[in-house]
């Protein structure tokens, strides 16, 4: 039998594919960027064939630094960036417009319209029960409509079914079971509940927000769990026969990999931005305190679990700025020693609303600020400030969490790029006043897509083999005296308000 599951992490700024074997250990890894395109302020888009052909490329290649044939692989699971909104043609398989990314706010006027005609029914939160989700450009059928609305003809064939929308799931899995020939146009529960169109209770396209926001449901992908076998690999993709057997959004999937699978099990992950998810069993949790309610997964048949999430836009894409923009740095690497020339932030806070702010105060009209400003502060300390602005947004987020839990977190486990930062961690710890716990395995993401797709083909056996597969790295314990603590967090609410009515 074959010994190995692949993951496709297709996440905001790369595609990773991993191999695992059943002690849920990483083989190999290969990994490719994409390009990122801000053709205005506020529009963020990707290629999606270019996605593709690096999604095509790094399974070719951590199959060969693995030494290991198709043959070798049990299943393919995939995670992905969530949200991100592609349009293709079902018979050429070509996309009709750029991919819009998640953090793009070009479709704020479409959040505005719909929230002004349901003015009466909650303006913003008009589908907040239905779907636990605000009206925000973030959320995938603003996107869709957006492109109904501005790239040419694509409604009617829409409507007949010509062009297929999908987030980055539905693109990969409808490519790798044979695109244009016979390639299966599906989504998961966790990608489609990011959607605003699909009901949390029923976990199906809803007609009515359909309708809200005029889109076909013809052109939609089908809804299935995240663990089942949804088709195979055609012969000409690289994994020739093999079942594509999982699919989690990124944030669910590093919540499964990190086996927080029941209610109060928590987990916060360091990407291009950041993301607290809390479990909450089968029954999905209205937020009181700025939280969404996502689905968490669906295993086959089984029950729908729900979480509630914090939604960070922008932590680790602030060292990319810092890169990219202003060339301060020449590798994401660099920040931390950087960080480190300084005693303290110096009295600088930086608070990246590029794309508004999201959880827990989603402000769309907020714009990224830095304040303090002194002849005092150099490059040491805005590096330091930008580090830090990650922690006091998950502290942010934390507390929302813990005042909508009916029990507050004790220890939060963390995962992604950013936590291999000892001095980011310690600072998480000395903010949130709780232990930070890093796991062994960091790549939760793909690990957590690798363990659905496991699950589907009987890889492994359940829940409780994959729970005994976590293994614990690090803890890092607060130290910080709690006033020190409250002054900082102070000053740090503070800038966040000076970011306000910038838009
Ligand atoms: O909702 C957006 C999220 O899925 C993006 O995750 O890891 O690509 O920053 P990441």
């Amino acid at each position: 039998m074959a010994d190995y599951i692949l993951s496709l992490d297709q996440g905001t700024t790369s595609t990773r594919a991993i191999v695992f074997d059943r002690a849920g250990s990483i083989l190999a890894t290969a990994q490719r960027e994409h390009t990122q395109y801000f053709p205005q302020p506020g529009w963020v888009e990707h290629d999606a064939d270019e996605i593709w052909r690096n999604a095509r490329n790094c399974i070719g290649l951590v199959l060969a630094d693995a030494q290991l044939t198709a043959t070798d692989i049990v299943a393919v699971g995939i995670t992905n960036q969530r949200e991100t909104t592609i349009c293709w043609d079902r018979k050429t398989g070509k996309p009709l417009h750029p991919a819009i990314v998640w953090q793009d706010t070009r479709t704020q006027e479409i959040v505005d319209r719909i929230a002004e005609e349901g003015a009466e029914q909650g303006g913003v939160d008009r589908f907040r029960e239905r779907t636990g989700l605000p009206l925000n450009a973030y959320f995938t059928a603003t996107k869709i409509a957006w492109l109904l609305e501005h790239v040419e003809r694509i409604r009617e064939r829409a409507e007949r079914g010509e062009v297929l929308f999908g987030t980055v799931d539905s693109w990969l899995t409808w490519h790798l079971t044979g695109g244009p020939n016979g390639g299966v146009h599906i989504t998961d529960v966790t990608n489609a509940s990011r959607s605003l169109l699909m009901r949390l209770d029923t976990c199906q396209w809803d007609d009515e927000l359909l309708e809200a926001f005029d889109i076909p449901r013809a052109c939609l992908p089908e809804i299935r769990s995240s663990s089942e076998v949804y088709g195979r690999c055609s012969v000409r993709s690289p994994l020739p026969g093999v079942p594509v057997a999982g699919i989690l959004g990124d944030q669910q999937a590093a919540t499964f990999g990190q086996a927080a699978f029941d209610m109060g099990e928590a987990k916060n992950t360091y990407g291009t931005g950041s993301f607290l998810v809390y479990g909450t069993g089968t029954k999905p949790v209205q937020s009181e305190h700025g939280l969404l309610t996502t689905v968490a997964y669906r295993l086959g048949d089984g029950p729908t679990h729900y979480a509630l999430e914090g939604s960070i836009a922008v932590t680790g894409s602030l060292v990319q700025w810092l890169r990219d923009n202003l060339g301060m740095i020449k590798s994401s690497a660099e920040i931390e020693p950087l960080a480190q020339t300084v005693e303290d932030n110096g009295g600088c806070y930086i608070v990246p609303a590029f794309s508004g702010l999201y959880a827990p105060w989603w402000r769309p009209d907020a714009r990224g600020v830095i304040v303090g400003l002194t002849r005092f502060i150099n490059k040491g300390h805005i590096a330091r400030a930008a580090l830090e602005s990650t922690a006091f947004q998950s502290a942010d987020v934390l507390d929302a969490c813990n005042a909508d839990a009916p029990e507050p977190l004790t220890e939060l486990r963390v995962d992604g790029g950013m936590t291999v930062n000892d001095s980011l961690m310690q600072f998480q710890a000395d903010v949130l006043g709780v232990p930070v716990v890093r796991p062994v395995v960091t790549e939760t993401t793909a690990l957590g897509a690798a363990f659905v797709a496991g699950l589907a083909v009987g890889f492994w056996s359940g829940l409780d083999e994959l729970r005994s597969l976590w293994q614990e790295d690090r803890r890092f314990y607060p130290s910080m005296p709690e006033d020190a603590r409250e002054a900082l967090r102070g000053k740090w609410r503070e800038a966040v308000s000076r970011s306000f009515d910038l838009a």
